[in-house]
């Protein structure tokens, strides 16, 4: 399974031998190049970054470290191995040996979970390309620019699925992907999480710690799939997308701990105290957290829908962990809870569990999202401060499900127009708290000086001392 660098696309899934879909995605591939030099990372083509290439599949050693001209990078194709031993592991065809090929009767419906994965990948990189020109430090600057081009080869791997397997279709539907934009008023991204701004980077963190996580959820179910090809690819990603969790959360908690710091020397929890002193207060770090978690919890859908469970008896998309969890795999005759409103009041009903795996998935995320958050709250206990950053309710600020339309408090209570106009202002980041956000934004790029707001990482990257030339500037 190594990883060939000798040909026009880096692939491990023996291109040379198909030369009809081998030309489809030399086709493709300058297409993909002109929408990154559009789209991509801003003024970023002459830097040498020091970055992760995928050199093999293999858990151990898969990636190596060098510095790499951002334009020369070589964006490729990696399948996890084919596991021989595979079968499919729930739903009607439970038992049965694994898709190579799309059986007709699926096609249109593994298309558009294709297509939607797809196309979250190159969205964030068009929410993120102004980022780099504000960053708070070189070593953050190397670590978006990480995740950039890893997002760009994801995008890589659902068009390849799309080339190999759905013909003519799936070659347009390769084209569209790079024709659609985030936020563009006519041709926006498919899902609404993908076509908000990402402003700053404490949103940047916010979304990788939140929205990055539902890649993690939404990619771990389709490692379930019966159709093997999107298992594997999928497989893959998920190695990637631990980091982009990870720069996330570190990022939150360094925020978290300059803000600690600055609190404890000025012995001050005010706020204004705290904004003149240049930090992000406390409270302010909890709304950016109330607005990702809940832009990000409507990305899993109703929570009743017949699409999910039609998915997963079709054996297209699995339950995170599937093969761990001990059932019978085809959810007959079990059922999940989840919240409806009933009479203005916000009361817990049960639903057939195949109907409701939208929203066992959004729970599976959530308790991850939770133990995230447990750990950014270390940070002001060990620093003596009182403050406990909590998630909202799980109907806060939805715009899709049975809570769109519905105002409900992170506390989880229902509340008319007029009380959520009142109120929401605390629960949400306010236009001035976007514009005090962004008046911190300025760009940091001495090796190992970090801007004031922000705490410097506990190491670098690869064993790379904090202070490492993560990017150079041509
Ligand atoms: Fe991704
Ligand atoms: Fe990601």
């Amino acid at each position: 399974m190594a990883i060939n660098y000798s040909e026009k696309i880096p692939n491990n899934v023996d291109l040379s031998s198909n030369q009809t879909l081998k030309r489809a995605l030399e086709h493709w591939q300058p297409e993909f190049l002109k929408w990154w030099s559009e789209m991509g990372p801003e003024n970023s083509k002459n830097m040498d970054v020091y970055l992760r290439t995928a050199i093999s599949v293999e858990t151990n050693g898969w990636a190596h470290f060098d510095y790499v001209k951002m334009q020369d990078y070589r964006w490729g194709i990696f399948l996890a191995p084919m596991d021989a031993g595979r079968k499919i592991g729930f739903g009607a065809h439970k038992g049965e040996e694994p898709w190579q090929e799309v059986p007709g009767e699926y096609r249109s419906a593994l298309r558009r979970i294709i297509v939607t994965q797809g196309d979250t990948e190159p969205a964030s990189v068009e929410q993120q390309r102004h980022l780099g020109l504000t960053c708070p430090s070189l070593y953050d600057l190397r670590n978006i620019y990480q995740v950039n081009i890893e997002e760009g080869r994801h995008l890589w791997a659902m068009v390849y699925l799309l080339h190999a397997h759905f013909g003519r279709d799936g070659r347009e539907e390769g084209e569209a992907l790079l024709e659609r934009r985030s936020g563009d008023a006519d041709n926006p991204r498919i899902l609404t999480a993908f076509n908000e701004k990402t402003p700053d980077w404490l949103s940047y963190f916010m979304f990788t710690f939140n929205t990055d996580r539902d890649g993690k959820y939404q990619l771990a179910a389709l490692t379930e799939s019966a159709f093997d090809p999107l298992a594997r690819t999928c497989k893959f990603m998920l190695t990637e997308e631990a980091h982009h969790m990870f720069v996330g959360e570190s990022g939150i908690s360094r925020i978290v701990q300059r803000t600690c710091e600055v609190m404890n020397q000025h012995k001050t929890d005010d706020v204004a105290r705290l904004r003149s002193l240049g930090v992000i207060d406390l409270p302010t770090l909890q709304r950016y957290l109330n607005f990702h978690f809940s832009v990000t919890s409507d990305l899993y859908g109703s929570e009743i829908s017949s699409n999910a469970a039609s998915s997963y008896t079709n054996g297209l998309k699995g339950r995170f962990e599937e093969t761990k969890i001990a059932d019978d795999h085809t959810l007959e005759g079990s059922e999940y809870a989840y919240l409806d409103i009933v009479d203005d009041k916000v009361v817990e009903k049960r639903a057939q569990a195949i109907t409701a795996l939208n929203e066992r998935l959004r729970d599976d995320w959530t308790v991850d999202v939770q133990s995230g958050i447990g750990r950014w709250n270390r940070v002001p206990e060990k620093a003596g401060i009182p403050f406990k950053f909590t998630l909202p309710h799980k109907g806060f600020n939805r715009k899709i499900g049975l809570f769109a339309g519905h105002h409900v408090s992170p506390d989880g209570h229902l509340l008319s127009e007029a009380e959520w106009t009142h109120k929401h202002n605390n629960w949400l980041p306010s236009a001035e708290d976007r514009l005090f956000i962004h008046s911190l934004m300025g760009r940091v790029i001495e090796p190992g000086k970090f801007a004031n707001w922000i705490a410097p990482p506990a190491r670098g990257i690869n064993s790379q001392p904090v202070d490492f030339e993560y990017v150079r500037f041509n």
